[in-house]
């Protein structure tokens, strides 16, 4: 059974939450692409066919999706009247800063902010006089501007991993579907999960659940009598990790689970091997977070966990500003509990093992915007050091100089090098107050590492094993990435030649793809006695 997280029928991810960046979707993503559909319906059907323009700002459906999605435009323009204001409101306030003479002190302005925005923003100096603002991100949260109402989850049967690209699309109900209309903290979204594991009988399920009697038939196909696999827990003295596609990976001891940038492929016939909900634990003690990209933070796998999870780690983010949401507070309203914010160098001990979790400094990958929510992480276990870099980009291999003699060498290396990303305004083109020139968008990208930066990385902290992930390769993933590789592209030459160099240089080097695991036999965290 498939759960797409849903709001306002647009797929849920994480800028959809933050009041300010949910309304400059609103306006300048969902209702641009909504416009540009009922205008030209078969230019969309024709561009959503075209490879070339996968994940593109294209609505998949026809001429016979017209009059629903007319409605859609009728009901968001009358019911998101705070968030159409407020994205308005944003631009006003950035042109009126534009207009400041430099060096004219700030606070006669602050009469001059639109009337909504006043008391949620702070307005500054950068250290070259550009003015700018900060949003008070929990007064936000706290207005007539955060609405979750729209929130629902549509659950419906999934056979395979062709799911059409989800972010340009909204998603219409069809039979065979049943859409919840419940928001992501509702109790019965976890309620409703923990059935994976534990089955219930279906009076329980419906009454617990609230099913409509009119659901009754579809919710129940989704059910089955069969007991459910049981899960084999890491019992041995050492470590085992589990890649589960893209960046996501399980690392486990016999007193600790962490899992990493949760993305979790749904149960079904498939030739490519892979773990699903089925290999995770009953408890994670850790989820770990390395930044706020769609395909790191999925919320549609977040939810279906959530009631596993004990704490979630996250970058230290909070600076207010439009391109930068508290991850934090976004993972709190989706109904995590408990998140807990990590900044560079810092550390998380961990009781078992004598060994930690530390923060380690994530630069580039995001369009040279200032960013400050990611964070690589490295677990330490006994003597085994392993760095989870996710997108990092090795711009000034330095940093690693100054990480080596910070922290020693890293035996085990996990990074993405996905070094073709997508252009600047694919992810961040809503919250852009001015327009962008084509070049600079194209010349401006969500590009990880290549070669010979990774290759620096390697060098600098003495990695022994390098895995290259979060390459976006695995299809239960098309939804959010819409990538399709062949031998030519880039990042598998790339990718290709690091492995190369890697096995000449005598070192373990892989590329990842669909399912891995690794046990290392003992953690050396003996305690060691002086000799007498
Ligand atoms: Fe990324
Ligand atoms: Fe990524």
């Amino acid at each position: 059974m498939q759960a797409e997280p849903l709001i306002d029928q647009w797929y849920a991810w994480a800028h959809l939450i933050p009041p300010a960046t949910a309304a400059r979707n609103l306006t300048h993503r969902h209702l641009r692409i909504l416009e540009s559909f009922l205008n030209a319906p078969h230019v969309h059907a024709n561009a959503a066919k075209n490879a070339a323009m996968l994940g593109g700002p294209f609505i998949h459906y026809g001429r016979e999706s017209v009059a629903e999605l007319t409605e859609l435009r009728r009901r968001t323009r009358q019911e998101r009247t705070n968030l159409l204001e407020l994205s308005a409101a944003l631009e006003q306030l950035d042109s009126m800063l534009r207009t400041v003479p430099h060096d004219d002190p700030l606070p006669p302005l602050y009469e001059k902010v639109p009337e909504i925005l006043r008391g949620y923003v702070e307005l500054h100096y950068d250290l070259r006089n550009n003015a700018s603002f900060r949003l008070l991100e929990p007064l936000l949260y706290r207005s007539r501007f955060y609405d979750p109402s729209g929130q629902s989850l549509i659950l419906s049967i999934t056979s395979g991993d062709d799911r059409p690209f989800a972010l340009s699309t909204p998603r219409l109900c069809s039979p065979g579907m049943v859409h919840l209309r419940w928001k992501f903290d509702d109790a019965r979204v976890d309620e409703l999960f923990k059935l994976r594991r534990a089955p219930k009988p279906w009076a329980w399920i419906k009454d617990a659940l609230e099913i409509a009697d009119e659901d009754e038939q579809t919710f129940r196909s989704f059910l089955t009598s069969e007991p459910p696999a049981t899960y084999q827990p890491h019992r041995g003295a050492g470590l085992r990790w589990r890649y589960f596609g893209h960046a996501c990976i399980l690392v486990e001891t016999a007193h600790l689970n962490v899992l990493l940038d949760p993305v979790v492929s749904y149960r079904y016939e498939s030739n490519i091997p892979r773990y699903t909900y089925a290999d995770l634990p009953d408890r994670i003690d850790y989820v770990l977070i390395t930044h706020n990209h769609m395909d790191h933070v999925l919320i549609e796998t977040l939810l279906q966990i959530r009631h596993k999870v004990r704490e979630v780690i996250v970058p230290k983010g909070g600076s207010g500003s439009l391109q930068d949401p508290s991850l934090k507070l976004t993972l709190e309203k989706i109904g995590f509990r408990c998140v807990r914010e990590l900044g560079e160098l810092e550390q998380l001990p961990l009781r078992a093992h004598g060994g930690c979790i530390m923060g380690i400094p994530f630069i580039g990958e995001h369009s040279d915007l200032a960013v400050a929510t990611k964070l690589a992480y490295m677990i330490r276990l006994g003597r085994e050091q392993i760095l989870f870099a996710a997108d990092s980009c090795v711009h000034e291999p330095r940093l690693y100089d100054h990480l080596h003699a910070a922290i020693g060498e890293v035996g085990t290396l996990f990074i993405g090098m996905e070094c073709v990303g997508a252009p600047m305004s694919w992810l961040y083109g809503p919250l852009l107050l001015r327009p962008i020139e084509r070049g600079i968008d194209q010349a401006r990208r969500l590009s990880g590492a290549d070669s010979a930066q990774v290759q620096a990385l390697i060098e600098r902290l003495r990695c022994k094993d390098i895995y290259i992930y979060a390459m976006g390769q695995e299809p239960w993933l098309n939804h959010v990435m819409s990538l399709k590789y062949t031998e030519q592209s880039r990042p598998i030459v790339e990718s290709n030649l690091l492995i190369r160099r890697c096995v000449t240089d005598g070192l373990g080097a892989e590329r990842l793809f669909g399912e891995k695991e690794i046990l290392i036999d003992r953690l050396s965290d003996e305690p060691v006695a002086i000799s007498a």
